[in-house]
């Protein structure tokens, strides 16, 4: 079975559509086809100020969230990054064969650490991407399901892999990314011109997961249309329109042109009128199998300290090998 790995940040609580559409959805299907690893990356999220207990409370609702969405660990191994200990370590080995122009010109540093201002952005937030290079090579991951926003960093992952097999010899898989064209990028509901995201959108651009569903219905009755009438796909001149044709499209498996079609004659509030409900009857359950999950920490616990132990094991192995190909030498 070729092998899938991926990771999603416990910040901002609950998920939102973007996150679920462009990752978390492909995640569930990945596992019944692949061996596939996924993560809360914790260690990702301290790289911006966090509140310890936020922190911690969020960590077990992210992972609440990827069951209520359909992770089985049955069918997965789901886990807490910093469980496994060997991600800082072989990150640490990343980051001495990253150049530091190549890591100032991560397009994600540059937005996030202008939002941060000099002071306030840290050597960690200019080594994230390094760390997310190590996730990845450490489990030897043909495929990384993710958004669009982390196509970069997945190629940041195949030029190190690559450095690193052409000066200490074949060590590294070279993986891929795997991103679906259609929900690649889902876009803020009030600024279509952007995408939907936890740290730049307003709350009413975004499509929370756990948001009340009366929320979610009045913010896409609210959402940003254009001045003309018709239901159609065009994501240059109607992104607002097309933004809601696909998560209604993904979201009830009806192809788009089908929904062009039923919705011919129609305004956008019809449009508006019946993706609410398609949101809503999803949500509804999701959010109640999250609460679930929450409500039983300790079983929730378990299986995340079962799942790291899997990891561990793969991880531990690689690690092995990288510090040995580096020179490191080991202790007796
Ligand atoms: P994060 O937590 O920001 O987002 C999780 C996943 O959601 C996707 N996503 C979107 N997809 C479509 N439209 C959107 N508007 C949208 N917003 C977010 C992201 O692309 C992502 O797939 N750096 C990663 C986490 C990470 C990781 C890894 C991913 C750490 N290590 C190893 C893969 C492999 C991040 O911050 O994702």
């Amino acid at each position: 079975r070729p092998r899938v790995l991926s990771g999603i940040q416990p910040t901002a609580g609950s998920f939102h559509l973007g996150n679920y559409l462009g990752a978390v959805r492909q995640w569930v299907a990945l596992q019944e086809t692949h061996d596939a690893f996924y993560m809360v990356v914790d260690l990702h999220a301290i790289t911006v100020p966090q509140d310890p207990k936020e922190l911690r409370a969020s960590t077990r609702l992210a992972a609440a969230q990827l069951l209520a969405a359909g992770l089985d660990p049955d069918r997965c191994t789901l886990f807490v990054q910093s469980h496994v200990p060997e991600h800082a370590q072989l990150g640490w080995v990343m980051n001495c064969l990253t150049g530091f122009g190549e890591a100032s010109r991560m397009t994600q540093f540059k937005d996030k650490s202008a939002k941060q201002g000099a002071e306030g952005t840290t050597v960690g937030l200019f080594t994230y991407p390094v760390l997310q290079v190590a996730d990845i090579l450490l489990y030897q991951a043909d495929q990384v399901p993710v958004g669009e926003d982390q196509r970069q960093h997945i190629e940041l992952t195949r030029d190190l892999a690559e450095r690193f097999n052409g000066r200490f010899g074949r060590t590294f898989n070279l993986p891929a990314a795997y991103i679906l064209k259609e929900t690649a990028k889902i876009y803020d509901l009030q600024d279509p011109a952007v995408k939907m995201s936890k740290s730049a959108s307003s709350p009413k651009g975004i499509i929370s997961l756990l948001d009340e569903p009366k929320t979610t219905a009045k913010k896409i009755r609210s959402a940003v249309t254009d001045t003309g009438t018709e239901i159609r796909y065009d994501p240059e001149g109607k992104p607002g329109v097309s933004n809601l044709l696909t998560i209604h499209a993904t979201l009830t498996g009806t192809p788009v042109a089908e929904l062009e079609r039923r919705y011919e004659g129609q305004g956008y509030g019809a449009l508006k009128t019946e993706l609410a409900e398609v949101v809503t009857d999803w949500v509804t359950p999701f959010r109640e199998r999250t609460q679930e999950y929450l409500g039983d920490p300790e079983t929730l616990d378990s299986l995340l300290a079962k799942g790291a132990e899997k990891a561990r094991t793969v991880a531990a192995e690689t690690l092995a090998t990288a510090y040995d190909k580096v020179g490191l030498l080991p202790a007796k």
